[in-house]
């Protein structure tokens, strides 16, 4: 879906999504007069405000949700003709770019995770801090949270609970999931965070006993990490020369994999003393940041959000595109459709 109309005032004026690491993120990417550029999570529209105002530049947004897409209409308008916004994945991004009539781009920007208004708002379902359907798609997708937890199986459940919210009572909180589902399917945040809870107990100062379970499900239903793994192979092979790559990422398991990525892609491959001088590969990549910049304190006291956010930069390289990703990259999991089959 490309922005139309019905308008609100989320994109054109009060931010209800505080930027995070926005300087510094629309810095890395280098903005030039005549420069396309991609904001592959418009969210509220903060980065990509700020990349119109860096120079006389083209964006195209990218997300996957489409009450965004629908919010940026009064940015659209007021961009003139400098902003496109389509409702889609970010890894099609190669598919969403070249439809837009260009080959290669300047710079590329990911965002991840969740925005404040999909947070906050209740019926998305993806906070336990407000009653509402267990949902937490952030797009189309066909299945929901609810879907994933009244049909996984027990051992399914806790794969996912362990792998993608690195929660130590995985196992504990499958097998309470299946035997309140037994008397009644879970349908609702508060049910889930009910059920957690008869496991996992509040301590003080610790973060909300659900939080590592709602993660894992949100990261699953959403296929997130699969997501950022095509974005980054799909970014290689658009970006132009010297175009840059900017990431900010939210928990350890997306900034593993931008690390691993960019790691993977910034060494000469293949290079060791039995093989020869002509197979290695050349980087695709030059990473621009050692280690990851974090906020200050500053930003930290006013957007809380940011406390947990990480930005890593690279430079594409003349080198043609490699094939394929690290083998580690991703962690293993079934898919969602074979977790639906599951009981
Ligand atoms: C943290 S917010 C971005 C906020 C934005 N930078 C701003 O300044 O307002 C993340 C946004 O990315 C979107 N998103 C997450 N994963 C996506 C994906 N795989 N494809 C497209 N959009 C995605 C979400 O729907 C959400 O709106």
């Amino acid at each position: 879906m490309m922005a139309g109309g019905g308008g609100s005032a989320v994109a054109g004026g009060p931010a209800l999504h505080i930027p995070v690491l926005g300087r510094p993120a629309i810095g890395f990417l280098n903005i030039r007069d005549g420069g396309v550029y991609i904001d592959g999570t418009f969210g509220a529209g903060g980065y990509t405000r700020a990349m119109l105002a860096a120079a006389d530049c083209k964006v195209i947004g990218i997300d996957r949700d489409q009450t965004a897409i629908a919010r940026g209409a009064d940015l659209v308008e007021q961009a003139g003709g400098r902003l496109t916004l389509i409702e889609d994945r970010f890894s099609n991004l190669e598919t969403v770019v070249r439809d837009a009539g260009h080959e290669l781009v300047d710079g590329i920007v990911l965002d991840l995770g969740v925005s404040s208004m999909q947070l906050d708002s209740g019926e998305r379902g993806f906070s336990f801090r407000h009653d509402g359907p267990l949902d937490m798609r952030m797009g189309g997708e066909d299945a929901s949270a609810a879907d994933v937890v009244n049909a996984a199986s027990e051992r399914d459940l806790a794969g996912i609970i362990f792998t993608l919210g690195e929660e130590r009572h995985s196992r504990a909180i499958a097998r309470a999931v299946v035997k309140a589902r037994a008397i009644a399917p879970i349908a609702t945040t508060h049910q889930l965070a009910q059920v957690v809870a008869t496991i996992v107990r509040p301590r003080a100062g610790d973060i909300h006993p659900a939080t590592r379970t709602f993660q894992a499900l949100r990261i699953f239903v959403n296929d997130e990490l699969g997501e950022l793994a095509a974005a980054l192979q799909a970014a290689e092979r658009m970006l132009k020369t010297g175009g840059r790559l900017v990431i900010v990422s939210f928990h350890s398991l997306e900034d593993r994999i931008v690390k691993t990525f960019l790691t993977d892609r910034s060494n000469t491959r293949g290079g060791s003393r039995h093989v020869p001088e002509v197979r290695r590969h050349a980087p695709t990549f030059q990473v621009l940041t050692k280690r990851p910049l974090t906020a200050d304190d500053e930003e930290v006291a006013n957007n809380p959000r940011a406390r947990s956010a990480k930005l890593r930069a690279a430079e594409r390289t003349a080198t043609a595109p490699r094939r394929g990703i690290p083998a580690a990259l991703l962690p293993h999991l079934p898919s969602l459709s074979a977790v639906l089959k599951g009981r």
